[in-house]
């Protein structure tokens, strides 16, 4: 195809503005997909995204639309949608030259929406403001229109009306991306480039990577070469969606498809490498390619430990899928034999462990998240912590941890509540600016550790869920930070450590104790529970001794009875755990593992 008879672009949306709804009635229009074979969410394919209404994975779609009489070529291109992919979002806007910038027109903008604009913006995008569900008696076109204008800077009547739903506008949307929407620009006679937007596994073919043209062709049957390994593979399908995958010959500048080289593992393919030929390839490579980077820990535990081998393959199999996905083993005196597992996100997190839950039937146990910690000693080594029970003793010079840049979006009533709240999260004020009358932004910088203990939930009832938020790592900085330690009768349990503000070291172990107290049942003796920082126990509460011993119940009882019960009592012990003398439920772990 002319790169001058194509279009590239993507759909900005917050989460049920309607983004999947709109691109499902374009893949209609355009004919892709006719209307009896429509099935809803065209897009979405995985169930998890589908019944958490979010789009993790993005993909790409090739649709024919004649603005005027001219026939051109449309590729949508499925960004994600949540703060914790904000690369990958990054590099679907880079394989863009506009986008659509939806806002439901009887919400107005959300904080995910501003971050992926701002994002399009960093990118060039021409965008193509959009008011949705206009069909609603509940919309307000009118004063959106002019939210979205003061925004990005343009005419209140520049901003598109359409209803996702009933179809409204959908084909002006489609004539305004062909006039608006810039054609892809590239050198057709240079060594090719293409850049990875996404990749995916399948089953069936192996990884399937989507890729942008950016210079030369690509074509059926060459070997490719991935530029950040030198890795090469012969390419053995090339081809676009349409919606279906269809091959062909091959991709020319501008064009969007997909690749299939046999590879099985996601991370041979990755997001954000150029791709270019063996032969003849290129030297420079595009720019902008960055590692995932896991930003958030926690360990994973089969609650039944037989389960162990069944979470490595589990583990395994995600991870041919998900190259931000790291794991070692890890043993825990409490929790027995496990994974710490990295992911990007809170987000992240969620999703494999619902997924190891439901599409490999584990029950898990997962330890509280933490982030890392970077340490560095008085005598000058460094130390990386993704385990709090890994914090290095002696004498530690400074603890840096991760921040995030914040953004957040909420009714200028809740101000007051928003602000309180991210004083006592450690949060630093950048700045605050007004939408509109009713409606501000404020910006903070928040360690990114205070956002990964239920910030989510404070915000959401402090504002009423009127608030949103979206953030992105910015970086390091040093703390006040330290270790609390939570033991048992003297020994420690391992799962229970934190690294935390020194200024709320007492208050977390005043918490853990009692909690642990309550969960943890009467032994033969009297077990202390203390909190610690290093030797200086800062909180202490007993579990007192058990009054009777169980088999003085039977005391002159009958020798077999006596042995029944204690045979009884062996069963139960099956599912204790031992921490050093004391004998604890692993529900007793559980419960006090979850947050309350
Ligand atoms: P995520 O995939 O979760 O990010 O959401 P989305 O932005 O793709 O939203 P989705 O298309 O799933 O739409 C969210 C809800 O809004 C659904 O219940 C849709 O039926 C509804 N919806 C979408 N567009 C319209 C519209 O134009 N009018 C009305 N009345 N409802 C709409």
């Amino acid at each position: 195809t002319d790169p001058a008879l194509l279009r590239n672009f993507c759909i900005i949306a917050h989460i049920d503005h309607g983004k999947s709804t709109l691109a499902d009635r374009m893949l209609q229009l355009t004919g892709v997909v006719e209307q009896r074979q429509m099935r809803a969410q065209y897009l979405d394919r995985m169930d998890i995204e589908r019944e958490r209404g979010i789009t993790i994975k993005s993909q790409a779609v090739r649709m024919p639309w004649a603005a005027g009489d001219t026939p051109h070529v449309l590729n949508m291109i499925d960004t994600p949608g949540h703060v914790d992919f904000t690369y990958e979002v990054s590099r679907s806007l880079a394989a863009c030259e506009g986008c659509i910038l939806l806002v439901d027109a009887a919400q107005g903008i959300e904080a995910q929406t501003l971050a992926n604009l701002y994002l399009a913006m960093e990118n060039d995008l021409t965008i193509i403001p959009v008011l949705n569900k206009i069909d609603l008696p509940a919309a307000q076109p009118d004063k959106f229109a002019g939210e979205l204008a003061h925004l990005i800077g343009c005419d209140p009547g520049d901003v598109l009306r359409v209803s996702a739903k009933t179809g409204e506008g959908v084909a002006e949307l489609l004539d305004e991306v062909v006039r608006q929407v810039p054609a892809p620009v590239g050198d057709a006679d240079a060594p090719a480039r293409a850049m990875i937007f996404d990749s995916v596994y399948d089953a069936y073919r192996g990884v399937v990577t989507y890729v942008k043209v950016v210079d030369g062709k690509l074509g059926r049957r060459e070997r490719i070469q991935m530029m950040s390994t030198g890795a090469t593979h012969e390419l053995l399908e090339i081809g676009v969606n349409s919606p279906e995958m269809t091959p062909s010959d091959g991709l020319a500048v501008g064009e969007v498809g997909y690749l299939i080289t046999g590879v099985k593992d996601v991370r041979q393919s990755k997001v954000g490498d150029t791709v270019t030929l063996q032969r003849h390839g290129a030297t420079v490579p595009l720019g902008g390619y960055k590692d995932p980077k896991p930003m958030v820990f926690s360990g994973l535990y089969p609650i039944d430990g037989s389960d162990y081998p069944a979470l490595r393959d589990a583990l395994e199999k995600l991870q041919l899928n998900d190259a931000a996905l790291v794991y070692e083993p890890e043993t825990s005196a409490a929790l027995g034999f496990g994974f710490r597992v990295g992911f990007l996100g809170l987000l992240h997190l969620e999703v494999v462990r619902e997924r190891l839950e439901r599409e490999f039937g584990l029950d898990l146990i997962a330890t509280a998240p933490n982030v890392v910690y970077q340490v560095t000693m008085e005598d000058g080594t460094e130390h990386t912590v993704t385990n709090p029970s890994e914090f290095p003793t002696g004498k530690i010079a400074e603890v840096r941890e991760p921040v995030v840049r914040a953004t957040l979006i909420a009714p200028s009533e809740f101000i007051g509540a928003i602000m309180e709240l991210c004083q006592t999260r450690r949060g630093t004020m950048q700045g605050m600016d007004y939408l509109s009358e009713e409606r501000v932004e404020l910006r903070y910088t928040l360690p990114l550790a205070e956002i990964v203990f239920d910030f989510f939930d404070a915000l959401k009832s402090k504002t009423r869920g009127y608030a949103s938020l979206d953030y992105e790592p910015t970086g390091e900085q040093a703390g006040a930070l330290v270790k609390v330690d939570i033991l048992l009768h003297g020994d420690k349990v391992d799962a229970f450590s934190a690294i935390v503000h020194k200024d709320k070291a007492y208050a977390y172990g005043v918490k853990m104790a009692g909690k642990l107290r309550e969960l943890i049942p009467r032994q033969q003796f009297e077990v202390p529970i203390q909190a610690a920082i290093g030797a200086r126990v800062i909180a202490r509460e007993t579990v007192r001794a058990m009054r009777k011993d169980v088999l003085s119940k039977c005391y002159g009882g009958d020798i077999s009875r006596k042995r029944k019960l204690l045979e009884k009592q062996k069963e139960g012990k099956k599912r204790m755990k031992m921490v050093g003398r004391v004998e604890v439920p692993q529900e007793a772990f559980i419960a006090a593992l979850s947050s309350d």
